[in-house]
């Protein structure tokens, strides 16, 4: 039987430092907080968040910081094992339990004790196989395929998903009494943007990692690219950050980046209207960030001629000059003020 591999991030096994991960942005301090309550009790923890936010990263470090350390951490990714192995993979199977077991076979259960499974996308367990989890979160026993005997593991669960689990357990998807076994704690984590006080540093940390795992000469950001990144909703978060930073520093081009953020222009979350924001505001905010792509692509698309981009936006080179002004675009090319660049490789 083919063992799907433990599921590894882009980055390898190398965690960001913790002052990267958690960053300085308030949306994190109460994951700082959570993670450091929860690393030390063997106690489950549910980690929710949009796709990319990191909640690998935070079940790692769970895991690091956590007294079973020096013990296994193991990574199933429910959805990538298909339906009919997820059994056997978890739990193992016994010698002659089905056609083809012929020898016996722990799983990854087993794998786990001593220390952490990490179970991804929990939302995806079949129903039939949630009762047997919950069995083990329960008092850590359960039984092979084909066994007649429990078997005991001390092992720490914690679990991840970007599903809404209250919706799948009111539509019968989804254990009640698993969901409150597995969420003795919750962490959840904030979509990058409501952190991009820390996309600065995000970006100078894998900057600095591609830069050193494809030995390019160090790569520099101007002020422009910068700003459009910390201003951009990033839907697939941190994932989306890093692809483009990888991009970037293999191709060596911020056009690359640019044609990224400009390609969308449906950033914005639209606020609820209830008398605290006028329909005027909201108008000339969507206006002016739609205003400020649009002038960036005409710039980007004249190779940053002013005078073409203005013809091309059909108003005049004075207003063309005074919008950049205004919309506080900086020169194109003009470095970063801050540490973000480095000066030697
Ligand atoms: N704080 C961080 N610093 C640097 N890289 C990070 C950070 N958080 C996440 N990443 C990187 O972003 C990518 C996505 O992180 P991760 O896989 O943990 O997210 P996820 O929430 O599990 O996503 P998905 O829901 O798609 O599985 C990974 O390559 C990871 O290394
Ligand atoms: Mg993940």
């Amino acid at each position: 039987m083919a063992t799907e591999p433990l599921i590894a991030s882009a980055m390898g096994n190398a965690l960001p430092p913790e002052e990267v991960v958690f960053g300085v942005s308030p949306a994190m301090a109460p994951v700082r907080q959570l993670v450091g309550k929860a690393a030390g009790a063997n106690i489950p923890v549910l980690i929710r968040g949009e796709s990319g936010t990191g909640k690998e990263i935070i079940a790692t470090l769970l895991h690091e910081q956590s007294p079973w350390a020096a013990g296994p951490l193991v990574k199933v990714n429910c959805p990538a094992i298909p339906g009919s192995l997820v059994e056997s993979e978890l739990f193992g199977y016994e010698k002659g339990a089905f056609t083809g077991a012929q020898v016996a076979k722990p799983g990854r259960v087993e794998a786990a004790h001593g220390g952490t499974l990490f179970l991804d996308e929990i939302g995806d367990l079949d129903p039939s196989l949630q009762a047997k989890l919950l069995q083990l979160l329960q008092d850590g026993n359960f039984t092979r395929i084909g066994s007649a005997s429990d078997k005991h593991v001390e092992v720490r669960v914690v679990c991840a998903t970007n599903r809404p689990l209250e919706e799948e357990m009111a539509a019968g998807g989804f254990r009640r009494d698993l969901y409150y076994r597995i969420n003795a704690i919750t962490i959840h984590l904030p979509p990058l943007r409501e952190r991009s006080a820390d996309i600065p540093m995000l970006v100078e940390y894998l900057l600095e990692y591609y830069t050193r795992k494809y030995n390019r000469q160090p790569a520099r950001l101007s002020a422009l690219i910068m700003g459009e990144m910390c201003r951009n909703s990033w839907p697939g978060n941190i994932r989306q950050l890093e692809n483009l930073i990888r991009r970037y520093v293999i191709v060596g081009s911020e056009d690359v980046i640019l044609a990224e953020l400009l390609s969308r222009s449906d950033d914005w979350a639209l606020p609820v209207p209830n008398g605290s924001c006028s329909l005027k505001t909201v108008t000339r905010e969507v206006v002016a960030k739609v205003e400020r792509k649009f002038i960036l692509r005409a710039l980007q698309a004249a190779n940053w001629n002013r005078r073409r981009a203005a013809g091309a936006l059909n108003i005049s080179y004075r207003s063309l000059l005074y919008k950049i002004k205004e919309a506080g675009i900086p020169p194109h090319r003009s470095p970063v003020r801050n540490n973000v660049q480095r000066e030697e490789a």
